[in-house]
């Protein structure tokens, strides 16, 4: 069977200094999500990349005394070796700068103006000459730029605009019509409230101000607004424009793009409209998630509270790192890291619950039964029919918030099946049963221990992929049809699995005290 095509973005993000966790957050989601959709069977495409052009990177290259483009190749570079360390599995790594890239924007453009929708006009407002960036008044701190606290004067530039109002009544119709277009819905209830029921103004596209940026092929003075060719990689990425469409034609539109909150607008009302303009189906789904903060709020150099991944990552491996940051932005509300909370759910959550747990069980299949995982023989109680129903059970309920982006709580409800299946360790207290030589209900046991714990192992696949494996490896899973999304549909799956002779810790319990320390120093690095 033809395998179903499901294309995954994340923003492309500036280069304009070191990623710290909260970029790596969006990466990190976004990766789960394609291996999860990987693992139940779609044909995947994920892509990911860098957003180079605009006069906030040709600043940033002058401050470093760079050209701009020298500066945004060895930043790419080092982009990219970020998501090797991460083992982000992505398909397409965009940079804005690439030719292909920079043709397709200029076509884009000439297209939207030749049928009217983009036109020439004046941008007015109200200009600080040091930051090279127009306000409006109400952006104004006591009258003077908000940034560097200067003078601003009134100043007029030819321009050129997107007809936005001509699509405002398109793209309202099109949310109601598509209820599932936006997650969580109340930013879409935002976007109508705070900038659309107020009345979309025609956006400005072009800028004269600076020259790093995609030329306006008629008119090369300008250079094109960078939100509109950042938000065009999407369709780009794909060959969309270029002499090769193979992968727009099987991939767009794309299943989902992830963002942060910071960046709705730029993608629930303007990238709707240029698509629509574009006569081009809109994304199936996009997902805006929140942001991870620290105890003081956004984490920002000044404040001395950034915590990058390559930290987390060199002292306590890239699960325990990925794990941390998926398990706390919830849904609707922002995450917080804390080194507390991080040295906290290594210890209990990572070593304690899950470690233990396979550790416990791989000893007592070589002790019992010396390595050979029982077959299974039926259930033999109520206690074992409970866990078998509880552990079929989450996968749907797993299967529902993965589905609904709800990660934490996916991962929050894998913690439920590994606890609930530590706890039936205490409730057969196999021990016993093998003291009293009751084979019966003793094989019962370590099957039902070893199946859930094969379960676990694939459930946490999409999110922790090395110590799936580590799991998957240590009981002794080799058939790789026993390592699908779809045998979890099955209970009675298990036959001559050998588990290895002794078990392997999964994680190294942490001193708490010193590793806060470690994390609170690494914070003012
Ligand atoms: N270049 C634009 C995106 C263009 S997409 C067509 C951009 N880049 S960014 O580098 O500033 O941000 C990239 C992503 O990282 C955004 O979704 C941003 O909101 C996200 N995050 C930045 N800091 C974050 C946190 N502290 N927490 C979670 N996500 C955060 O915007």
């Amino acid at each position: 069977m033809e395998k179903k095509p499901f294309y995954i973005t994340t923003p492309i993000y500036y280069p304009s200094g070191k990623f710290h966790i909260g970029t790596a957050y969006t990466t990190t989601l976004v990766d789960t999500i394609k291996r999860y959709k990987t693992l139940q069977g779609y044909d995947t495409y994920m892509l990911t990349g860098v957003d180079e052009h605009g006069q906030k990177i040709q600043t940033v290259a002058k401050e470093n005394g760079m050209e701009p483009q020298k500066y945004v190749d060895k930043m790419a570079e080092a982009a990219q070796e970020l998501w090797k360390k991460m083992k982000i599995d992505y398909d397409y790594f965009m940079r804005t700068t690439d030719k292909k890239h920079e043709e397709a924007v200029q076509k884009i453009f000439d297209k939207l103006m030749e049928q009217g929708d983009i036109y020439k006009g004046e941008y007015e407002g109200l200009y600080c000459m040091p930051c090279e960036t127009y306000f409006t008044k109400t952006q104004l701190v006591d009258g003077k730029c908000p940034d560097c606290g200067r003078e601003v004067k009134p100043m007029k530039e030819e321009a050129y605009f997107f007809n936005m109002k001509k699509y405002t009544d398109r793209l309202l119709k099109y949310y109601e019509e598509h209820p599932d277009f936006i997650k969580p819905e109340y930013r879409k209830t935002e976007m109508i409230n705070n900038f659309i029921k107020p009345g979309l103004e025609d956006l400005c596209v072009s800028r004269t101000t600076f020259d790093w940026g995609v030329k306006v092929k008629k008119d090369p003075k300008h250079v094109v607004y960078v939100w509109l060719d950042a938000l065009t990689n999407y369709i780009t990425a794909l060959g969309y424009m270029s002499e090769d469409t193979t992968n727009f034609e099987k991939y767009w539109p794309a299943g989902l793009h992830v963002i942060a909150k910071d960046i709705a607008r730029f993608h629930l009302i303007y990238w709707p409209i240029f698509l629509m303009a574009l006569d081009l189906p809109l994304p199936k789904q996009i997902y805006v998630h929140n942001f991870i903060v620290m105890k003081d709020g956004k984490m920002s150099k000044s404040k001395g509270n950034v915590v990058y991944p390559e930290q987390l990552i060199d002292r306590y491996g890239l699960d325990a790192t990925k794990y941390f940051l998926l398990r706390e932005v919830p849904y609707t509300q922002d995450g917080m890291f804390t080194p507390e909370a991080f040295v906290e759910r290594y210890n209990f959550d990572l070593c304690n619950d899950l470690g233990n747990l396979l550790n416990r069980t791989v000893s007592m299949v070589n002790k019992y039964f010396n390595g050979t995982v029982p077959k299974y023989n039926g259930t033999r109680n109520d206690v074992d029919k409970q866990i078998e129903e509880f552990a079929i059970n989450q996968t749907k309920i797993i299967e529902e918030k993965m589905d609904n982006f709800e990660i934490a709580n996916a991962l929050q409800e894998i913690w439920n099946l590994i606890s609930r299946t530590n706890k039936y360790i205490d409730e057969t207290s196999p021990w016993v049963l093998a003291k009293e030589e009751n084979t019966e209900k003793l094989e019962a046991c370590i099957y039902h221990l070893i199946e859930n714990l094969r379960r676990i192992g694939i459930l946490l696949k999409p999110f922790i992929c090395d110590t799936s494996d580590n799991i998957l490896r240590q009981i002794g899973i080799e058939d790789e049809k026993l390592k699908t999304w779809e045998s979890l549909k099955n209970y009675e799956n298990l036959n001559n699995i050998k588990v290895i002779k002794k078990g392997e810790p999964l994680f190294m319990r942490l001193d708490a005290e010193e590793e806060i320390n470690y994390i609170k120093n690494c914070m003012h690095k």
